[in-house]
């Protein structure tokens, strides 16, 4: 069986997880459930970035040890993912000595080779961003972007990695892999950095301005440079297991697309005669009611709050649903309960409670077998077969937020199929043909119900779990076996009911702090 590895970025833990970090963990858990119920045997990695000037700056203003400090916001980001219901096989802390022996070994291999050389560096560095600075950084005006924070001028010696030298090789790559970075539009971009020359890569710290990483194997003064040291957490977690490296595919946010993702990570690889990934996925930022995330103006999503509110199905169905993958989105409470309300609430909820209801009412509660199918119940039928196809290939394109309009859309035809056959009106005739009619119209809608679920299960695994639970039926986790229309459910016994997603009244929610 073939092994599908997917990953995310690792977290930095300078701060508490956010909304972006629940959005990247979710997207990634939702295609990894997809390659589970397709068949494929799924290794989910995810985890912590804890090494670099950031972490060691967080701990010393509070006063902590670095390692300490570490401890206590990666059990926070850890904590997260099942609130989220996301079911990763594995998660990665860059200071456990799985991943520094990795990462040590590695550099050794490349000294070796004579890829990384000694160097004396002149010119100017920005804390913030752990980075070397030149002249084409700054503002027209000549002052620095704000995002590099303060700017200091300093020469060192440092270890650079021969990263030119591998300009052309990647270019060629990318160019005879089109697909390697999902979006297309990014590959374009990666490519278009590719046209100036790059720098090779300063890949140490000197210990006296930063104690807080993996010790260069060769050269005790020096640690190793925060995104070296990072990066390598993809191949280090499963280094040890036969069969899963390179079937790699990395889930990232655009901000660390270029360099580190698209350039730095290829080229090491290459360079240390390893396997490249299958490819990148590089997602959007979400900004909130209109601004970018911040803590400092309290603008920002918290994500167990919200979940504790809400429930961690709504807001794993409203990311997705909201979000076109690799394209930025807004993160608003009045977008957040118009979808409740109008998608979750009125319309799939509606479903599973008229269902409920009718077969309790009308058939004793027990779904009923299907007799011959009229034209509605082709109509609904034919929507299924369209649907079912289309949300396959939107699911194997990314289209996330599309599918899940489809999968919606149907729930709204079914809806749609109940008014037309009214089995309320049918429940209350004794002539022998309302009744077939009530048997099969009961019959479909538990059926459409059923195979809606189906679609949304990677999405929705808890809401999903349970409408299969009050239907009385147990699925198979299959794909293939459970899209088709059939009569699953002839026999199942219904539970009286359940309210899945209660409407909200709008108010003010607590979703800021
Ligand atoms: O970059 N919307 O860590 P990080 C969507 N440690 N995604 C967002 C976001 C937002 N507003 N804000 C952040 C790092 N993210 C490195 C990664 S990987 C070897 C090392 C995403 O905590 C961001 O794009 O700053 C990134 O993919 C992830 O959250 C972690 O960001
Ligand atoms: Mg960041």
């Amino acid at each position: 069986m073939n092994t599908f590895y997917i990953t995310t970025a690792i977290d930095y833990v300078n701060g508490s997880p956010h909304l972006g970090h629940a959005y990247e963990k979710v997207l990634t858990d939702v295609i990894a459930r997809i390659r589970k119920m397709m068949g494929d045997e799924v290794y989910f990695l995810t985890g912590v970035d804890e090494h670099g000037q950031k972490v060691q700056q967080t701990a010393r203003a509070r006063g902590i040890d670095p390692q300490q400090f570490c401890d206590e916001i990666s059990a926070e980001f850890r904590a997260l993912l099942p609130k989220l219901s996301v079911e990763n096989n594995d998660f990665i802390r860059t200071t456990e000595e799985r991943h520094k022996v990795v990462v040590r070994r590695i550099l050794q291999q490349l000294f070796d080779k004579g890829e990384i050389y000694k160097a004396e560096y002149q010119g100017y560095y920005s804390t913030r961003q752990e980075q070397f600075l030149q002249n084409k950084d700054r503002n027209p005006d000549g002052s620095w972007p704000e995002l590099f924070g303060e700017v200091t001028e300093i020469t060192e010696s440092n270890y650079f990695f021969k990263l030119r030298s591998y300009q052309e090789w990647l270019v060629e790559f990318l160019t005879k892999n089109e697909d390697f970075i999902f979006p297309k539009f990014r590959q374009k971009q990666v490519l278009e950095f590719l046209k100036e020359p790059l720098n090779d890569l300063c890949i140490s710290r000197p210990k006296e301005r930063l104690e807080w990483g993996i010790s260069l194997p060769f050269d005790e003064d020096y640690v190793t440079y925060v995104w070296f040291d990072a990066l390598v957490n993809y191949y280090s977690a499963v280094a040890d297991k036969p069969g899963v490296w390179p079937a790699a595919y990395h889930v990232i946010g655009k901000d660390i697309l270029v360099p580190p993702h698209a350039v730095y990570w290829p080229i090491m690889l290459h360079a240390a005669g390893l396997a490249l990934p299958k490819g990148i996925i590089a997602h959007g930022w979400w900004s909130i009611n209109g601004d970018k995330m911040s803590k400092s103006t309290g603008n920002f999503v918290e994500p167990v709050a919200f979940v504790e509110k809400y429930g961690v199905d709504a807001l794993r169905y409203f990311m997705l649903r909201e979000m076109s993958v690799g394209q930025d989105s807004d993160f608003s409470d009045t977008q957040f309960l118009a979808r409740y309300n109008a998608e979750l609430a009125n319309n799939l909820g509606n479903l599973l409670n008229r269902t409920l209801n009718m077969t309790n009412r009308f058939a004793e509660g027990v779904i009923p077998i299907a007799g011959e199918a009229g034209e509605p119940e082709k109509e609904l039928q034919a929507h299924w077969g369209k649907t079912q196809v289309e949300v396959a290939g939107l699911w194997s394109d990314f289209q996330f937020h599309t599918a899940l309009e489809k999968t919606m859309g149907f729930v709204t035809a079914t809806n749609a199929y109940i008014e037309k056959r009214a089995p309320w009106k049918l429940g209350k005739s004794t002539d022998a043909a309302d009744r077939a009619l009530l048997a099969t119209s009961l019959a479909t809608m538990a059926e459409s119900l059923r195979l809606a679920a189906v679609l949304l299960q990677p999405f929705m695994p808890g809401a999903v779990a349970q409408i299969q639970t009050v239907l009385g039926y147990k699925p198979t986790g299959i794909l293939a076996e459970e899209l088709g229309w059939g009569g699953r459910l002839a026999g199942s016994k219904v539970a009286a009911s359940l309210v899945l997603f209660p409407r909200i009244q709008a108010e003010a929610t607590p979703v800021k702090s």
